[in-house]
């Protein structure tokens, strides 16, 4: 009898939760005491994450999209912000949220980041901020991005919502822009449900991001500022500081799958995304790009002939955020006059891409069965492409 082969249904993402007996046990004392919010909880699990990260001050929030609303609101700009297109719907409404309006930048067609060059080159006086995100894990270049900032004088904000796991020049994230923010949710590495985290080194941004979280009134319920109820809850938090301890277990295992993945696909036609020199990724997602001619299907065929064979892959970012109307009628591109927003990388990355299962139980030879599909795929494309010539 030969070797059985598993076929246990694949996931495309499964969050690393920490042994729930833990949790409880953290969380106990706080449910007898009824204190289900704003809690002890919620402070060390603050302090630990600022800590891990090796910075001053980390607000818990509800999720990375409130933190971007809360921490763009802290800064109280106007007019517009460079932002790449490649990235999630949340990085653009926190700007819309904020009366401010997008100039949509490309990005580096294997990096999948923006880089200073495409931040330079859309740079107007009108420009109040940059807002750059990590993308599946990699960072951006900060350092010429916050030396390109610091020329202009305007902030930087890092949306870090794939960022925990991830490291920049040897460090932890969140110390690089004037402000950055995480996400703790459900497909992140650090995961509470639902959640984020937003880190400054400024002692009065932090005080403005608390006091905004915070509806935006004082302990004597004098309302200062637009706010929210940005918070997160104590069981929230208990979660968080269990997930923390998991967290660089987790980091190193997606490296190695990352790794796995580009072995068994090598000979593929596919572009690999290149990871920003001395950093390192997270792999919140492990994404390929198509290369559509050699392939001769498009990526969405090929995401079917996948999913027939119980492979689920998701296409992160499509549409491109330039491309989806809602967007376009609000950028300030469209209200310059300009007409058309073209952006070349982002276009092509954005219709080939194709993100693979990626998760911390994902096996081996769950990589070699992703990967022994993809060769069927592309291996059938081409007999068939030689047929009808
Ligand atoms: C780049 C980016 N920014 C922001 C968010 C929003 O995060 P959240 O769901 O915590 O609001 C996401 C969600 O995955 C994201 O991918």
């Amino acid at each position: 009898m030969g070797k059985k082969i598993s076929r246990s249904p694949l996931r495309f993402t499964r969050p690393l939760l920490p042994d729930l007996d833990k949790v409880m046990k953290r969380f106990r004392l706080s449910w007898d005491m009824g204190m289900v919010t704003k809690g002890k909880i919620t402070e060390e699990y603050e302090k630990r994450a600022a800590a891990y990260l090796n910075l001053p001050y980390a607000a818990s929030v509800s999720s990375c999209t409130s933190g971007l609303i809360l921490a763009l609101r802290a800064l109280n700009l106007e007019g517009d912000c460079l932002v790449p297109s490649f990235t999630f719907t949340s990085t653009i409404q926190a700007l819309l949220w904020n009366n401010l309006n997008p100039i949509f930048v490309d990005c580096h067609p294997s990096k999948f980041t923006v880089g200073r060059e495409d931040l330079e080159a859309s740079f107007t006086p009108r420009i109040s901020a940059v807002v750059v995100p990590y993308v599946f894990g990699n960072p951006p270049p900060l350092l010429e991005i916050r030396q390109f900032c610091q020329k202009k004088k305007i902030p930087l904000i890092v949306d870090a919502a794939h960022a925990f796991g991830s490291s920049v020049y040897g460090k932890k994230p969140g110390g690089l822009g004037t402000v950055e923010v995480f996400s703790t949710s459900a497909t992140k590495l650090l995961c509470t449900g639902e959640g984020g985290m937003i880190t400054t080194r400024h002692s009065r941004l932090s005080e403005l991001i608390l006091l905004l979280r915070e509806y935006g009134h004082n302990a004597q319920y004098e309302t200062q500022n637009l706010g929210l109820n940005g918070r997160m809850t104590e069981f929230q938090a208990a979660v968080g500081i269990e997930g923390l301890a998991l967290l660089e277990k987790h980091a190193q295992k997606r490296k190695s799958l990352a790794k796995l993945y580009q072995k068994h696909l090598s000979h593929l036609p596919l572009i690999f995304q290149d990871i920003e020199p001395d950093c390192e990724s997270s792999y919140k997602d492990f994404a390929v790009v198509l290369q559509q001619k050699e392939w001769g299907i498009t990526r969405d065929q090929a995401a079917a002939a996948l999913a027939r064979a119980g492979i689920p892959t998701r296409r992160y970012f499509f549409p491109p955020m330039h491309k989806q109307h809602f967007f376009l009628k609000k950028s300030g591109q469209s209200q310059t006059g300009r007409t058309g927003i073209l952006l070349p990388h982002t276009e092509k990355i954005s219709d080939q891409i194709l993100c693979l299962p990626i998760y911390y139980d994902l096996r081996e030879d769950d990589i070699h069965r992703v990967a022994d599909e993809m060769t069927r795929v592309f291996k059938k494309s081409k007999s068939m492409l030689k047929g009808s010539l």
